[in-house]
């Protein structure tokens, strides 16, 4: 479903180039679960930037289904994402001045779905009753469900989350990663999770480590 074939990047800074992923492969199944270890700076974020194709390899190829990311010009991807990827991201990243329900509604709308059912995902997540409050009158436990249900609500593909429970206390990070998983199990997504914590590592059916640069198969 997401494969990477021999993937290289590198960063410059100034004089200094710095090559994070060298020759990185990965294949997920569709509908699977998979989480991404690897010590800090080893380009966890690195790896889930370029599966958005948020960000550009120098070298390879990113393959989502049949389409070649690498292939797409920038506005190609942008219509690529709204209808086919969901992103979590550790600092939840709401829309500020939109309240829980219009953050739905907005992505509803950026996938071409105006109009479709926003109750039934946040039920489930448990925040209907909180539709009308803004981002910054919920605890982070909440805006990451909020996250959760915003990453999945337009029905993507493929699911992204970059440590979605690292800022989060042990029993909402269990809550979160218990519905990312369920969701998008039930929605028949792929999810890949970047993580340091090793119950996320537990809870996957796959899990890869990013080491020297490229990606090992730790268990499946
Ligand atoms: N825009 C950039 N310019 C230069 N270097 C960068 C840039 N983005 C990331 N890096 C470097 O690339 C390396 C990988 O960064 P990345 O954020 O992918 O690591 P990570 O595995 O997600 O780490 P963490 O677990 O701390 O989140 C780091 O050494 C980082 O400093
Ligand atoms: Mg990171």
């Amino acid at each position: 479903m997401l494969r990477f074939l021999n993937i290289c990047k590198t960063y410059s800074e100034g004089q200094q180039t710095r090559s994070v992923l060298h020759n990185a492969s990965l294949e997920l199944a569709s509908g699977s679960f998979s989480a991404l270890l690897g010590r800090s700076g080893s380009g966890k974020s690195t790896l889930l930037n370029l599966a958005a194709g948020l960000d550009r390899a120098d070298q390879g190829e990113v393959w989502c289904d049949e389409v070649e990311l690498t292939r797409l010009s920038d506005h190609q991807l942008a219509l690529f994402r709204r209808k086919h990827l969901g992103f979590v991201f550790q600092f939840f990243h709401l829309f500020p001045t939109l309240n829980v329900e219009e953050n739905l509604l907005l992505i509803l709308e950026l996938a071409g779905q105006a109009g479709g059912d926003v109750q039934s995902i946040l039920r489930r997540v448990g925040l209907w009753d909180r539709r009308r409050s803004y981002p910054d009158k919920l605890s982070g436990g909440e805006q990451q469900r909020v996250a959760v249900a915003r990453a999945l609500v337009h029905g993507p593909k493929l699911v992204l989350a970059d440590e979605p429970t690292g800022n989060l206390d042990q029993e909402n990070g269990q809550m979160v990663l218990q519905l990312l998983k369920e969701m998008s199990q039930e929605r028949q997504a792929t999810l890949l999770v970047a993580t340091h914590s090793s119950e996320v590592a537990e809870a996957a059916d796959q899990v890869l480590r990013i080491r020297q640069g490229g990606l090992v198969v730790e268990c499946s």
